[in-house]
């Protein structure tokens, strides 16, 4: 039978030919599956991908079992995650698709608030010539401070660099620095030396409110702040204070403690009014490029996922990169509940049947255990039928090349 990719949330074309390449048909839909609509789509799907707005909740993975769910963006809050290993479906994204977008954008408003320019252009909308040059710089020779040099943080270093700026940054890891940035072992150093300050950790206990009062007041007289993380990073108020006393000279802001979750509700912040401030609604990686490289990713993964087995990358399961099955193999993939003894009985049905097991790869989490046998074909479906029967199966599927 034909293999059944249904798309939701109008996930970008460059998924289709790699799915069909694969030989998947491929249904779309327009907006986020819920309800019946979902439920029907689990029932029938191969592999099911989604984006952020469809929520595919524990109650719902009773209706299906897809070989893989694919979350064609960055987040995969969206799954129950746990609840999808323990029924034997790997979940897959893309961690890094839109890595450079952000790192686009965070230098664009470096030179954006360096050279004043979203407050010129507000000014002179508003009907005001002001073509004075005072506190509008050049960002060449100038110091960037990166807190957190992980994918994003250290692309921006080397953009950064190669428009002339001095980076410096701060990671809690220790990170090999590109071109000639340098570390430095504190916030409190970095916040000391830098223009400007831009933010790209993730959200966690070390990171919330990590730029309150004492850390703007900590930062250069007259220097910006970027931050195109998370919301929970800065405190806003604060921000807003900062900037009102003119300590702090303009920042860019992608990303909020509290957002709305559509345009129909009104955005509130104490940021909104104030001159050279950019706002934006959490567009960082939101580019037509970003999500090309999403949807060729995360085809990729579940294709793989289907043709091969491959979990490489899965965001809840055991991971296993799996070779290309040999000619004339026969390819099992079986997942069980991780408890004693399952291979050796599984190992006991091929023995007894006198089926040459190749290749054997496993990998486990606490709960589930994948295991990929390549064995030499054979007759019949007794192994089939025996493994199947396993009480700790959770699911199998075969494939021959
Ligand atoms: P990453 O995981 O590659 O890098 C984060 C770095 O921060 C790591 O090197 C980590 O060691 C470091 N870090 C963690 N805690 C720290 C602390 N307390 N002090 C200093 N460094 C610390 O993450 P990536 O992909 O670079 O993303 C960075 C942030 O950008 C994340 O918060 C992510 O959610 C956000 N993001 C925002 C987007 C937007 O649309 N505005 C789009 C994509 C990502």
């Amino acid at each position: 039978m034909q293999p059944i990719a249904i798309l939701a949330e109008n996930v970008h074309a460059a998924a289709d030919p790699i799915l069909r390449e694969a030989g998947f048909t491929i249904e779309r839909h327009a907006g986020a599956l819920e309800g019946d609509a979902l439920r029907a789509a689990l029932a029938r799907a191969t592999v099911l991908g989604i984006r952020s707005k469809t929520s595919v909740r524990e109650a719902a993975l009773a209706a299906g079992r897809p070989a893989a769910i694919g979350c064609f963006c960055i987040g995969t809050d969206q799954v129950d995650l746990a609840p999808a290993s323990r029924a034997g479906i790997p979940v897959f994204n893309s961690p890094f698709s839109n890595t450079r977008s952000v790192a686009e954008m965070t230098v664009a408003e470096a030179i954006c608030l360096a050279r004043r320019l979203f407050e010129k252009s507000s000014l002179l909308h508003a009907g005001t010539w002001d073509k004075s040059a005072k506190d509008a710089h050049e960002v060449r020779g100038r110091t960037l401070g990166i807190v957190g040099y992980g994918h994003i943080g250290s692309q921006v270093s080397v953009l950064a660099e190669s428009m002339g700026m001095r980076v410096v940054f701060h990671d809690i890891i220790r990170k090999l620095p590109l071109g000639n940035a340098q570390p430095r072992h504190s916030l409190d150093a970095l916040l000391a030396e830098s223009d400007i300050v831009t933010l790209h950790v993730p959200s966690t206990p070390s990171t919330e409110r990590m730029i309150g009062a004492p850390q703007l007041a900590r930062m250069k007289p007259g220097a910006a702040l970027i931050n195109n993380a998370r919301g929970s990073v800065v405190d806003v108020d604060a921000l807003a204070a900062a900037l009102r006393s003119g300590h702090v000279s303009g920042a860019a802001l992608d990303v909020f403690p509290q957002e709305p979750a559509s345009r129909d509700e009104a955005f509130e912040s104490p940021l909104r009014g104030l001159g050279n401030v950019i706002l934006t609604p959490h567009i960082g990686g939101s580019t037509e490029e970003a999500q090309e490289s999403i949807a060729i990713e995360v085809a990729e993964k579940l294709v793989r996922h289907w043709t091969s087995g491959s979990t490489a990358s899965a965001v809840n399961f055991p991971e296993v990169d799996l070779p290309t099955l040999r000619a004339g193999q026969v390819r099992i993939m079986h997942v069980h509940r991780n408890v004693p003894g399952v291979l050796s009985t599984m190992h006991g049905h091929f023995a007894r049947e006198s089926v040459n097991i190749n290749a054997e790869y496993l990998q486990s989490d606490p709960h589930t255990s994948y295991v990929i046998l390549d064995v030499d074909p054979f007759e019949g479906d007794g192994i089939v039928r025996a493994l199947a029967a396993l009480p700790e199966t959770v699911r199998m599927r075969l494939t021959r090349a």
